[in-house]
């Protein structure tokens, strides 16, 4: 058996690489055509509840030669077992039945344990990694309290998040004890992932960037610090990931994580002054994916420079993949960081 390519799990460590690793959020979708043929067949969910086409799917963008894998799952999963189901509806994206309104609402939600509730994300897991045979490191994530509460709370996807900040500024402990609830869940999920064999993981706080720093010390961080704290104390490289971060890149990095995301809205560079001597992830803007391909490749080449600066860094897009990208892009930008970083 070939020895396992580590590079990803080295950069986060901040050890020296070969080449500078690259993986990207969303590898696993609708821009493949093994996936919309897969999915043709099966609904979002179903997939992500069959082991077996969990696996399949994760697997798939490993083929283009990324760095490392990332469960196939969302991160909407433990809704479902908390009392709030839900479901994709086609062209809305996630719709929750029952959103939760009110402090009874919150009071209502379980806090489950991870291998009762969600035990076919493990199941999962332990599949990849057989599969997966030490070919490329395993990611397992969750979603974080607030993007998770946004979801809960306004039913859906939002613009101005309206609900939810309605609830968190007008019943502060209502807010607290959500985000209690969340949080412990997030927390047991993600150490089941690890024990199941997930060799990092990833907390997707994708729409923090939608508060004041100080709302986000006062009603998030320590809610954050509570799940990365205790996974810290695993040994896994952990990754703290957000969008429209860079006025909060300090204030995450204190609730934790080895690895601190970053989008595009800010350079890699003055990412690193906010958060220095820590690994980063990113930040390639992901509509570059539709570029020629020489802005593409010129574009990546500065966050390959940059990162190469960096105590440790691991190549993604700035947020998730699009449906429409080109897949010819995609491995030409695999293929291209992998050239451009060894020289
Ligand atoms: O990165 C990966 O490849 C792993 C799988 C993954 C999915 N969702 C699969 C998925 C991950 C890590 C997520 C995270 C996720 N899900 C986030 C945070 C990440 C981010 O992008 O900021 C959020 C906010 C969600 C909630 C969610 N799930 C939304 C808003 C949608 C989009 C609905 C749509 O139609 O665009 C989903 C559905 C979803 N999750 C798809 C995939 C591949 C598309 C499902 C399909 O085939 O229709």
């Amino acid at each position: 058996m070939s020895a396992m390519n580590d590079r990803f799990l080295r950069a986060c460590r901040r050890e020296p690489v070969d080449r500078t690793p690259i993986w990207m959020m969303r590898q696993a979708g609708r821009y493949m055509a093994e996936y919309r043929a897969l999915r043709a067949k099966h609904s979002m969910l179903e997939m992500c509840k069959t082991p077996e086409l969990a696996c399949e799917v994760t697997l798939q963008p490993v083929a283009h030669g990324v760095d490392a894998a990332i469960l196939f799952a969302d991160i909407l999963l433990p809704l479902e077992p908390m009392g709030a189901p839900f479901e994709f509806a086609k062209g809305e994206g996630p719709v929750v039945h029952q959103p939760v309104t009110d402090r009874a609402g919150v009071e209502r939600l379980r806090v489950f344990e991870a291998e009762e509730g969600l035990g076919y994300v493990m199941q999962a897991i332990r599949l990849v990694r057989k599969e997966l045979a030490g070919k490329v490191p395993l990611i397992g994530f969750a979603g974080a309290p607030f993007t998770l509460a946004s979801y809960l709370i306004e039913g859906g996807k939002s613009t101005h998040y309206l609900k939810t900040k309605r609830l968190m500024y007008g019943d502060p402990a209502a807010w607290n004890l959500l985000m209690e609830k969340l949080a412990e869940v997030t927390r047991r999920y993600l150490r089941a992932q690890v024990a199941a064999g997930a060799q990092a993981v990833q907390l997707f706080d994708s729409w923090i960037g939608q508060l004041s720093p100080e709302d986000y010390a006062e009603f998030v961080s320590p809610h954050v610090a509570h799940i990365l704290r205790d996974l810290e104390a695993t040994g896994v490289p952990v990754i703290h990931f957000g969008t429209g971060t860079a006025t909060l890149l300090g204030l995450q990095k204190q609730a934790g994580g080895t690895v601190i995301g970053v989008d595009w809205r800010i350079s890699l560079t003055d990412a690193a002054k906010l958060v220095p001597g820590v690994a980063l992830q990113g930040n390639l803007d992901p509509l570059l994916l539709f570029a020629p391909l020489d802005v593409l490749k010129k574009r990546a080449a500065k966050v390959v420079d940059e990162g190469k600066k960096l105590p440790g860094h691991v190549f993604n897009l700035g947020h998730g993949i699009l449906p429409e990208t080109p897949i010819d892009s995609v491995k030409a930008l695999v293929d291209f960081v992998h050239e451009y970083s060894a020289r």
